[in-house]
């Protein structure tokens, strides 16, 4: 049985390579349809969670990982014993951007240079991880035929070919985390090979995972460029509407009305939402990927470097706004004490990739505020590539007291609006603490608490 064959009838072992936000979804999809999967990772935390059937992404409850082990899941970090026994490879690590802001492809070429070296005939090798157009072709492809690896010793001709001996494609993961409508079981999966063969077996492989809705593209770059393209048109959206805030607001019109307004148009219109800054893994990086690539080229790429321009100033202007809002109160940011609410880069998830509420209180520790936060999903700071502020969640307990919690800072500045939040509760507290504290809503958050509040509400700042 070739691999085609081996996933048609769900006897192909699936590997899942980064055990992460995408990678883990992922496998448990690959175990609900019934394929022996096997998870691969560096990290032995996460190695050693899953054995003890504990989940470490809030959206994926411990049930779940118990629920893959029952099913047969298996993990790892011994890739030499258990990627030779995997038919088909899925690669889910990070791809970032580096100091100087350039893809930072270092996490797919060492994946794939261990893959390389166990690399047996017939295997589908499939990157999922987001990144320019041609990172399949051209970084992975060479080092997988790089010749080093068991196939020598299998097939005597000491060299592997894509398409010949194994099969190579890209498959970007659409993954959004925290979204209860779409999972990886009702999203369609584009698909794309270096070759027809590697696109006939990884399209197989999707439609069993996403039960026949894989969409095929003609090449590897063209998928690649899909995702791409699906994360500019979020980023440029929103810096449209972030400039759009900064210009109503100097017109005294409110955006979040006008944007609510506007979406009951039902064709033309697609509604996107301004904030503090771009946050999460993929929005604010991924465009940089195709901006650095279009380079080569010799091709400028202005609406992403502008959207990045425009995404990229939004926490100044959210501390300038919190300046104002002390104002109000005839209190200078320096020793004022302020409480950031969310620390996630958007609601309900633990996620703080880039997130703009970290930036937010650096500028803000930075000018001389004592400065708190609060997140119900994220307990504590920890170390990351541009920040380190080591700081820890107050405690759920007492948040709402007008003495000790919310009421004791003199600005409640709202970075993210999880649902765990009172709206009302915060804008109460606050009003009423014994502080006299302000609201800085960046989330258009307590709008509705103060239409129905009119008497004696809070300073509240939108920004
Ligand atoms: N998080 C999202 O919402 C999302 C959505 C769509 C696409 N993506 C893309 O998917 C990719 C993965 O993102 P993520 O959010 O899952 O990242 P993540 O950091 O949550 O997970 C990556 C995992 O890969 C592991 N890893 C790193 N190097 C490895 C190696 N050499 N071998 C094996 N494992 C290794 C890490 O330990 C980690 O567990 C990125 O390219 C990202 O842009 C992410």
């Amino acid at each position: 049985m070739d691999t085609h064959e081996k996933i048609k009838a769900k006897k192909a072992t699936i590997g899942i390579v980064g055990l992460g936000y995408v990678g883990l979804p992922l496998a448990r999809r690959s175990v609900a349809c019934g394929f022996p999967t096997i998870g691969l990772d560096t990290d032995e935390r996460k190695i050693g969670s899953i054995r003890d059937g504990r989940s470490y992404i809030k959206h994926i409850p411990d049930s779940d990982v118990q629920g893959m082990l029952d099913g047969g899941f298996e993990v790892s970090s011994d890739f030499a014993e258990a990627m030779p026994r995997c038919d088909a490879l899925l690669i889910c690590v990070p791809t970032p951007l580096d100091r100087m802001r350039e893809p930072d492809l270092s996490y797919v070429e060492d994946t794939t240079r261990t893959i390389a070296r166990w690399l047996r005939p017939g295997q589908l090798v499939i990157l999922e991880s987001t990144t320019y157009p041609g990172t399949t072709r051209d970084v992975m492809q060479p080092i997988l035929e790089s010749g080093e690896g068991l196939l020598e010793r299998v097939s005597g001709h000491g060299r592997m070919e894509a398409e010949e001996d194994f099969l190579l494609a890209f498959s970007p993961e659409r993954e959004d985390p925290g979204n209860p409508r779409y999972t990886i079981d009702n999203i369609p999966k584009v698909v794309g090979g270096v070759g027809p063969r590697s696109l006939e077996a990884a399209a197989a492989l999707y439609d069993a995972l996403t039960d026949g809705q894989a969409v095929c593209v003609s090449t590897a770059e063209a998928a690649e460029a899909t995702k791409i393209v699906e994360n500019i048109y979020r980023c440029v959206n929103i810096a449209l509407v972030n400039e759009l805030k900064v210009v109503f607001d100097a017109m005294g019109i409110d955006v979040h009305e006008v944007l609510e307004a506007a979406d009951t148009k039902p064709f033309g219109f697609q509604k996107f939402t301004p904030g503090p800054g771009l946050g999460g893994h993929c929005i604010p990086i991924d465009p940089f990927y195709l901006s650095w690539k279009a380079r080569e080229f010799g091709v400028p790429t202005r609406f992403i470097e502008l959207a990045g321009e425009i995404n990229t100033a939004m926490p100044e202007w959210v501390v300038n706004r919190t300046m104002l809002a002390l104002n109000e109160r005839q209190r200078a940011v320096k020793g004022s004490r302020v409480l950031v609410l969310g620390l996630a880069y958007k609601p309900d998830v633990d996620d703080v990739r880039e997130s703009p509420a970290l930036e937010l209180i650096e500028r803000l520790v930075d000018l001389g505020a004592e400065v708190d936060y609060h997140d119900p999903h994220c307990p504590r700071t920890h170390k990351m590539r541009h920040h380190d502020l080591d700081m820890e969640s107050l405690p759920d307990e007492g948040l709402y007291c007008t003495e000790f919690g919310m009421g004791a800072y003199d600005c409640v500045l709202i970075a993210t609006d999880h649902a765990w939040y009172d709206w009302t509760g915060v804008h109460d507290c606050v009003r009423r603490g014994k502080r006299q504290g302000v609201i800085v809503d960046t989330r258009n958050a307590v709008t509705d608490v103060m239409a129905v509040n009119l008497v004696g509400n809070a300073v509240v700042v939108k920004a």
